[in-house]
């Protein structure tokens, strides 16, 4: 999940280059580096660590030159250090390539070349991709015809960029499995793993598809694809500023995307809501009311964060619409033979769209013959591309590597959803309704609870100290637990685990003791009483109770140690509420552990290997 930038133009590249980087970083930030063209010169400069750590060492030695590549980096063969940092080179600097993704056979193409006397300076799969460019350029200068020659050898993914002195001005890439997009901009082309590299400087771009190779020049560029030659590429327009994916004045990405969440819920509803009809409705499902009538099971393939959505997606859909739901594992649904009969509909939920595993489910829905739909955040990612229609969660750039308010307009998304395909079967035009102006008055109570930072804070004092925690909740509360679980082990790399507050006793009630603390998800509802009892059970073996529960809920708030307060809403729509505070508590739990809140370690934004 490395994040690559490409520039040619009359612009001197490092300062694009390195800006370009900076906006990538959540993409893979253990090492970075640019090689650039000055003249006959490939010049190369790379550093073990985050982007600043090559920007000063370029402040010492600055790479000149108007083209070159660069990369940040997600470790995935050999450690992060200055010899394993891309841009990696072959035949002494005849040519230097980037690359994002997993070449399987670079063992047996390593052997060959050591054989044949090449020796290689790191550990990396990628440096077996530069010295069988330099081979195949030999002493010829067309290195996007050398490019294509050399593709073929390569098995598994890849985003890859290269450079050569011998081809002054060009930059060539080449796309099997991981992003890569043409800025097209006036006098120059840029590449980029992600267009928030590209924003500041243009809003046309290209989206490359998988095995498309293209030749960027200052004035031009061409994409030929491996097996349908030449290929007049469609132009997109970003509708979204840089400004957008600016830090502002928050100390961190994830504590502006989590105050964000009342105008992402807003974003995702806007000119869905049919209070007319009491229901939802989308403009990109590709599917009749008719079609979707005829659909007898839904299921969602994802991973993280929004598996955890998909499963409170999950849980409104048999309430509103009773229709049989399955929540997979992208990565395990794609290679079990899951069966799926031809009135089941697949949705695969990812917020970059470039999810490895999402991807490979999305493709094995469609390849059985499944009508398949994604929801998505990243507008025109490959995901959204391929899906036969689906719907944008429109949350903006989410930059924090710890996804927030892209989960909260997955739930509101899933929400006018399970109201859809209610409404197309036995639910009633009061009870649809009610659920849209419950989610019609959702931003105002974000709102409110947002203003209980302050006490979230003093719980998140409470848990700093812990060394494991354990995350409770009902129904549709239980997918919350998980999601506030894996907030705290991501950023505050405690270890947490979300359970359903039923299944307590029948194991994880034996790690309950004074230094282990439980957060309970619990607002008023049907099942409240239960849950009630099963805090005394907390609280009879001395364990620390942080609950989240409905403000003015006396007998909750007198059995916690902490009570975070979320206003009084209607069942559905409380995942939408009751998610923030622990959002919160992560991260001032990670804030006053001093970790690194938007770079979490070893971790990345979208993981775009298997
Ligand atoms: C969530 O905070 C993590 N970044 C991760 O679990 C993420 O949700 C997962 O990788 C899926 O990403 P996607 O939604 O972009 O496909």
């Amino acid at each position: 999940m490395c994040g690559i930038v490409g520039y040619t133009g009359s612009h001197e590249a490092s300062p694009i280059l390195l800006a370009g980087l900076r906006r990538l970083e959540y993409r893979g930030y253990d090492s970075a580096g640019v090689a650039t063209l000055d003249g006959p010169r490939l010049v190369l400069r790379k550093k073990a660590g985050r982007v600043r750590m090559l920007e000063e060492s370029l402040k010492e030695e600055p790479a000149a030159g108007v083209c070159g590549i660069s990369h940040t980096r997600w470790a995935t063969h050999g450690p992060a250090t200055d010899r394993n940092a891309h841009p990696h080179v072959g035949g002494d600097g005849a040519v230097a390539v980037v690359h994002n993704g997993v070449i399987e056979n670079h063992a047996a193409l390593r052997r060959d070349l050591e054989a044949s006397g090449v020796a290689f300076l790191s550990q990396t799969d990628t440096e077996v991709i530069a010295h069988l460019l330099a081979r195949e350029l030999g002493d010829g200068d067309d290195l996007f015809d050398a490019v294509q020659r050399v593709l073929p050898r390569l098995e598994g993914t890849y985003g890859l960029a290269a450079v050569s002195p011998r081809c002054p001005g060009q930059v060539v890439g080449a796309r099997l499995g991981s992003p890569l997009v043409v800025g097209l901009g006036e006098g120059e082309h840029l590449l980029a793993s992600d267009p928030a590299a590209i924003a500041p400087h243009t809003a046309r771009v290209a989206f490359l598809q998988d095995g498309e190779v293209v030749r960027l020049t200052p004035r031009d560029f061409e994409i030929r694809h491996r097996e349908r030659g030449s290929i007049t590429p469609r132009v997109d327009r970003l509708d979204w500023s840089p400004d957008l994916a600016e830090l502002g004045d928050h100390a961190h990405y994830m504590l502006k995307e989590i105050r964000e969440q009342p105008d992402t819920v807003r974003d995702a509803c806007r000119g869905r809501l049919r209070r007319g009809e009491g229901t939802a409705a989308f403009g990109g499902l590709n599917m009749t009311a008719r079609q979707l009538r005829r659909v007898r099971r839904v299921v969602f393939a994802a991973c993280g964060t929004s598996w955890h959505a998909a499963l409170v997606g999950e849980y409104l859909i048999e309430r509103l619409a009773n229709l049989p739901v399955e929540v997979e594992y992208a990565g395990e649904f794609r290679y079990r033979n899951a069966p799926l009969d031809d009135r089941t509909l697949v949705f695969v939920l990812s917020q970059s769209g470039e999810t490895a595993d999402t991807l490979g489910a999305l493709r094995e829905a469609k390849r059985r013959g499944h009508p398949t739909l994604a929801v998505c955040n990243v507008v025109g990612s490959t995901i959204a591309r391929e899906a036969d229609g689906g719907i944008y969660l429109h949350a903006g750039p989410e930059v924090g590597v710890a996804s927030t308010k892209a989960f909260s307009a997955q739930v509101a998304v899933l929400t006018l959803l399970a109201l859809h395909l209610g409404r197309l079967r036995q639910l009633s035009f009061p009870d649809g309704l009610a659920v849209v102006e419950a989610l019609d008055r959702v931003p105002e109570l974000l709102n409110q609870v947002l203003a209980t930072e302050p006490r979230i804070v003093e719980a998140a004092e409470r848990l700093a100290k812990a060394r494991s925690v354990l995350y409770l909740g009902r129904d549709l509360h239980y997918p919350i637990a998980l999601e506030g679980a894996l907030k705290l082990k991501e950023i505050s790399y405690i270890h947490a685990e979300g359970y359903p507050t039923a299944e307590m006793k029948h194991g994880p009630l034996a790690l309950i003791d004074p230094e282990t603390p439980s957060v309970f998800v619990a607002p008023r509802g049907a099942l409240h009483a239960k849950t009630l009892s099963n805090v005394e059970e907390v609280r009879a073996r001395l364990g620390p109770v942080i609950a989240v529960g409905t403000e003015g809920d006396a007998d909750l708030a007198r059995l916690a140690d902490v009570f975070l307060p979320i206003p009084d809403a209607p069942e559905v729509v409380q995942p939408l509420l009751a998610v923030v505070p622990l959002q919160l508590l992560a991260y001032h739990v990670a804030r006053i552990k001093g970790c690194d809140i938007d770079k979490p370690r070893n971790l990345a934004k979208s993981v775009t290997v298997e």
